[in-house]
């Protein structure tokens, strides 16, 4: 039995594509029929599976059908975090998606999944804030967008409220060790730490597993590797070429 991890599927099986630059990149031509064949190479039927986000460009469920009939097909149980471009799922509406999906796939979003006995999976969509940054001469960064930052900062608070309730019912449920999964990097390119790095660390957890961050320029936006005892990884698709990470 293993754990797997990938992001950023980006699928538009009957959506308009809104990302014209992932036709032009190498990296994923035909990305759907290689992740495909990898996770048929790699994911047995009692592993589990966790997208990490951004499954789909549809605007709504009925454009995502075909996406997620795509997702359900693959081998392996598979576990959704939401992402920034999920539209079909509104946060609100995680346990109608759940039952509407009962038995197909696990939608992690205010819960969490057991794995492999005492490992509770976590996770929320997370934020963190993007800019816009004003530059100097250099491209160094001298200043940034203060209302947007007031914005974001919003957003951070109530995603470390859905990620607390995550952790609270895996918790409350007897769990003691915990992998945690974010959509959007733990950090910004401003921060070395952050309210997930702070709850990751108060929880205990040995990993977390983030995405988001596509194209080599964003590869290495926050934290990898280990950091004050919590492992970071990135996993989104065009970064591991489609093979979805072992974590477990
Ligand atoms: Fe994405
Ligand atoms: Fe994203």
């Amino acid at each position: 039995m293993s754990l797997y991890a990938i992001g950023d599927l980006h699928l538009h099986f009957q959506s308009v594509l809104k990302a014209p630059g992932q036709l032009r990149d190498p990296a994923w031509r035909n990305h759907e029929e290689r992740f495909r064949k990898n996770c048929a190479a790699l994911v047995r039927p009692d592993d589990t599976l966790v997208l990490v986000g951004d499954h789909s460009w549809g605007r709504n469920l009925a454009e995502c059908e075909k996406d997620l009939e795509y997702i359900t097909a693959l081998p392996g149980r598979k576990v959704l975090l939401r992402g920034n471009h999920d539209m079909f799922w509104e946060a609100k509406k995680t346990v109608a998606l759940s039952r509407h999906f009962e038995g197909k796939l696990c939608f992690l979003q205010n819960n969490y999944f057991s794995y492999g006995g005492d490992y509770a999976l976590v996770g929320t969509k997370g934020y963190t804030f993007e800019g816009p940054f004003y530059l100097d001469r250099h491209g160094r960064i001298k200043g940034w967008d203060k209302e947007a930052a007031e914005h974001a900062e919003k957003l951070v608070e109530r995603e470390a409220e859905r990620l607390r309730a995550s952790f609270e019912a895996a918790r409350n449920d007897g769990y003691r060790r915990f992998m945690m999964f974010l959509h959007y990097p733990p950090t910004s390119i401003l921060e070395k730490r952050s309210v997930f790095t702070d709850i990751a660390e108060e929880y205990g957890v040995d990993k977390v597993i983030y995405a988001h961050c596509h194209g080599r320029t964003r590869f290495h936006d926050s934290l990898e590797g280990t950091v004050r005892g919590v492992e970071y990884r990135l996993v989104s698709g065009d970064y591991l070429l489609w093979k979805p990470e072992r974590i477990l």
